[in-house]
């Protein structure tokens, strides 16, 4: 047979074929009237999915690179921060603080996939007053959890720190409209659901997260957003720009425009509502208990071999869904429904599921997945 590749990862992601055939065409030079013109467009198309009247900057680097930024611009050595870590990313927060030598409180949720409310966080805040940032995920994609940014901004808004989300795999899938949730500082990557290659970063500023930055001391010499917002006032970037992924990026904007942010959300809530009856009418049971619509992630069926499933659906069906990150791995996987992924691509990976868990000798109803899939699919089909 010949085996299709198919990408149902969360990050990388598909790139739909506009913007993929614009990664061919000739490379133009940056500091033109051109360039200015698409920059600005782009940076435009940034703001209205991230909810906000301030600048986003355009970063070329993987969404870590956003992550560290906002460490660096905002923090000063010997600060003290909270890191709210419900997985993989989460962690992340405090793994920088720690490079920097940022003294950080990590809410270490456990197990991955619990839950943290506004008040818990409420609770941490009065016991640290002079706590200058609180570090949180929109949607943690080792675990498939989403969290309560809006509540989250209604607490830190009461103190004088500030609240920073990645929101690498949750922005453009669930709201997060960071100037109505006071959000100071909001972040994502371009290989999510902005629907092209890894390779570009974003994150803009509130105007208390600005404030927070004209004091900061740590060093940073290349992610320096005074450096960048500079530049930005003369409608370029400080350094040489990623200038085909913004190429890229503005095909992928024009497909979001069109279809507006509320059916972009609308799209990934349905694509999620259907992979989440696919998978529990085969049984199967989600880690999160508040799961978003990024991506499903599932216990591994008791007696299977969480690598040997993943393996399977990878190596025998090239149906190239997520494991589990340590410590979670061979217990969990990960089916993603972001970006440019369709109704039939939840089939695909649903199919490839059954097929693979048929092979592996778990007892379900051959088909179930699909059909309550389809039935979702068929319902909200527009
Ligand atoms: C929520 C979240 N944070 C951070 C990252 C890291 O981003 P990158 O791999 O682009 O540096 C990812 C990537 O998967 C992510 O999903």
């Amino acid at each position: 047979m010949i085996k299709k590749y198919y990408l149902l990862s969360p990050g990388p992601t598909p790139v739909p074929e506009r913007a993929l055939s614009a990664a061919a065409e000739p490379i133009f030079h940056h500091r033109t009237p051109e360039f200015s013109a698409l920059f600005m467009e782009v940076t435009e198309g940034l703001k209205e999915v991230f909810g906000t009247k301030e600048d986003v900057y355009i970063l070329t680097s993987s969404g870590t690179g956003a992550m560290e930024t906002a460490v660096v611009n905002l923090l000063s050595p010997g600060d003290k921060v909270l890191t709210i870590s419900g997985g993989k990313f989460g962690e992340r927060w405090g793994n920088i603080c720690k490079a920097y030598g940022v003294a950080y409180k990590e809410i270490a949720l456990d197990p991955w996939g619990k839950d943290f409310s506004k008040e818990e966080l409420e609770a941490e805040l009065k016991a640290m007053p002079d706590c200058k940032a609180v570090f949180a995920t929109l949607s943690e994609t080792s675990s498939g959890a989403m969290f309560d940014i809006r509540g989250f901004g209604e607490a830190v808004a009461k103190t004088p720190a500030v609240l920073v989300v990645d929101g690498i795999s949750g922005a453009g899938v669930t709201p997060c409209p960071m100037d109505d949730w006071k959000v100071d500082v909001f972040l994502s990557g371009s290989q999510k659901s902005f629907m092209i290659p890894p390779g570009l970063a974003y994150i803009a500023l509130s105007q208390k997260a600005w404030a927070l930055a004209a004091n900061s001391k740590l060093p940073k010499f290349y992610f320096d957003l005074k450096k960048a917002k500079k530049n930005l006032a003369d409608k370029t970037t400080p350094w040489t720009p990623g200038i085909s992924l913004i190429v890229q990026q503005k095909h992928a904007l024009d497909m979001i425009k069109k279809l507006g942010l509320e059916g972009l959300f609308a799209h990934h809530r349905v694509l999620a509502d259907a992979t989440r009856a696919g998978v529990k009418a085969l049984g199967l049971e989600l880690l999160a208990q508040r799961p978003g619509n990024v991506l499903t992630c599932c216990k591994v069926p008791a007696g299977i071999e969480g690598g040997k499933l993943v393996k399977t659906m990878q190596g025998k069906y090239m149906a190239y869904i997520a494991g589990g990150q340590e410590p979670y791995k061979g217990k969990i996987f990960r089916i993603a429904h972001l970006g440019y992924m369709g109704g039939f691509d939840i089939i695909t990976a649903l199919s490839a599921l059954e097929m693979t868990l048929m092979d592996l000798g778990h007892k379900f109803e051959a088909g179930a997945g699909i059909k309550a899939a389809q039935a979702v699919l068929k319902e909200n089909w527009q």
